[in-house]
């Protein structure tokens, strides 16, 4: 036979086009996308289903140190396995640095970690928490020529935040190299302040966490790594916006021509900080399963972000996965009792992302086809230079395919879910369209939740620096 796969009958989609196509698959990348193909060794029928670019996931944290004696509830086999079960083909964690150690080291070891225990394809940015001569003058450029061409970098956290001279370095070093620079932009200062005010005033359970952080601080925070950028000049991508207040900031720049890059997730979509009050539950901890940063705001702030995402100051929605098990962090935390500020911050959701921003976004007509594979798949492979080896559909593309069934009606639940987190924030989110089938490098590795392989097929992937993809038009 011509192909060893062909999928028949399904609507093709990508972020510029919906077409009824076949798709044959050679070697693990698509050959042929045409209206009849010739035979293949084997033919899966897609009749009623849309054929979708695997999911990308370009924020996710796995087996990342989080703080002593916390332990994060996903390692690679895990979390890539829950990714392919909800329709993703590659992910993106972060090899965290930690103060004090080579910025090398912690990124050969995350490295070795990952290889042979992944479901799916996997490419590995940087966190940039010790910016010293060694690590700009060398270790980074070095790491960003070895394959590594994107990294994070923070203005909160005690144990990761950057001052402002810092964040100029990184960002210089970003530029002449040519690297993909992504900001968490919550200010550290004005954190402390606020966290010490609510402790203070009585408000130490997990809602105290949405009061210590409000807009305000992130608003500021998206403004000065915007100006950071501007004098650098230096394209950046603006992480889990959470609301309209730092959304402002970035639509500013951009409508000033900076090439300022914004990514949101499923849960300022669809959560508020009223899920942090625990309401109805016993333990004061149950809150705690909403705990991320920037927090979940409210209802008025989830309608501002859709109006971002239609008007295009969005290009990515990730799910800034950060796995924990509540029985550790929720239940059995005495800490945590007594301040939200150890409640370790973060939230599952590398599973659930595609059918929430699906069902809330395709679904419920706020967004198209088109541009629905666009946040989740295309945009992330612009972004990251994974493009166009990944993120669409066409002859050369890896065959990283999602069959996915518009109609299927679910309720996210804990029980159906593959992650190593004990509990999804959302329990009973009643969801439209989900995807049935997830093929990786041209073979089927999910089906119907059913997970068909060991982990080891997913590589980890280098990627090269091409200066003229680091203003991809999005
Ligand atoms: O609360 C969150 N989002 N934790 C993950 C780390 C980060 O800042 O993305
Ligand atoms: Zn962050
Ligand atoms: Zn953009
Ligand atoms: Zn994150």
């Amino acid at each position: 036979p011509e192909y060893d796969l062909a999928i028949r009958g399904g609507t093709v989609v990508t972020a510029t086009d919906t077409i009824r196509a076949d798709i044959g698959v050679r070697d693990g990348r698509i050959a042929a996308v045409a209206d009849r193909l010739a035979d293949a060794a084997r033919t899966i029928d897609a009749s009623g289903l849309l054929v979708l670019p695997g999911g990308i996931d370009s924020h996710v944290h796995i087996a990342q140190p989080s703080g002593p004696g916390i332990v994060m509830a996903d390692d690679f086999a895990s979390a890539t396995r829950a990714a392919a079960a909800g329709g993703n083909t590659c992910v993106m964690p972060f090899a965290l640095q930690p103060r004090g150690q080579s910025l090398r080291e912690t990124a050969l070891a995350y490295r070795a970690l990952a290889e042979g225990q992944c479901h799916i394809d996997v490419a590995i940015h940087l966190i940039v928490s010790d910016p010293t001569p060694a690590v700009l003058g060398q270790e980074l450029p070095a790491m960003i020529g070895a394959g590594f061409t994107s990294f994070k970098v923070f203005m909160t956290y005690d144990d990761l935040v950057l001052n402002d001279r810092q964040i100029l370095d990184v960002f210089d070093v970003a530029r002449r190299e040519g690297a993909r620079v992504m900001v968490h932009a919550e200010g550290y200062d004005a954190i402390r302040y606020m966290t010490e005010r609510m402790e203070r005033s009585g408000q130490t359970g997990p809602y105290g966490h949405a009061l210590s952080r409000p807009q305000t601080v992130e608003r500021e925070a998206a403004h000065r790594a915007i100006s950071h950028a501007e004098l650098v000049d230096l394209p950046i991508v603006i992480v889990h916006v959470s609301g309209g207040e730092a959304m402002e900031q970035i639509a500013w720049a951009q409508e000033r021509g900076m090439k300022i890059h914004a990514e949101t997730c499923p849960q300022y979509l669809t959560l508020t900080a009223e899920d942090m009050k625990g309401l109805g539950q016993d333990d004061p901890l149950a809150g705690s399963k909403y705990v991320c940063s920037p927090p979940v705001r409210d209802t008025a702030s989830q309608e501002q972000i859709w109006s971002g995402i239609q008007r295009g100051v969005f290009d990515v929605v990730s799910s800034d996965h950060c796995p924990f098990r509540y029985d550790e962090t929720g239940k059995r935390n005495p800490k945590g009792r007594t301040s939200f500020r150890w409640i370790p911050n973060g939230i599952p959701g590398i599973e659930t992302r595609l059918p929430i921003l699906f069902s809330e976004g395709v679904s419920k007509g706020r967004i198209s086809l088109n541009r629905f594979v666009a946040l989740s798949a295309t945009n992330h492979a612009k972004l990251y230079g994974l493009y166009p080896r990944k993120g669409s559909i066409g002859p050369g593309f890896d065959a990283d395919l999602t069959l996915w069934d518009p109609n299927r009606r679910e309720v996210i639940r804990q029980e159906i879910l593959h992650h190593g987190a004990d509990y999804t924030p959302w329990e009973g989110f009643a969801v439209t369209g989900w995807p049935v089938m997830t093929i990786a490098g041209g073979s089927v590795i999910v089906e119907d939740g059913r997970i068909l392989e060991e982990p080891g097929r997913g590589r980890v992937l280098d990627r090269e620096i091409d200066r003229t993809k680091l203003s991809p038009r999005l």
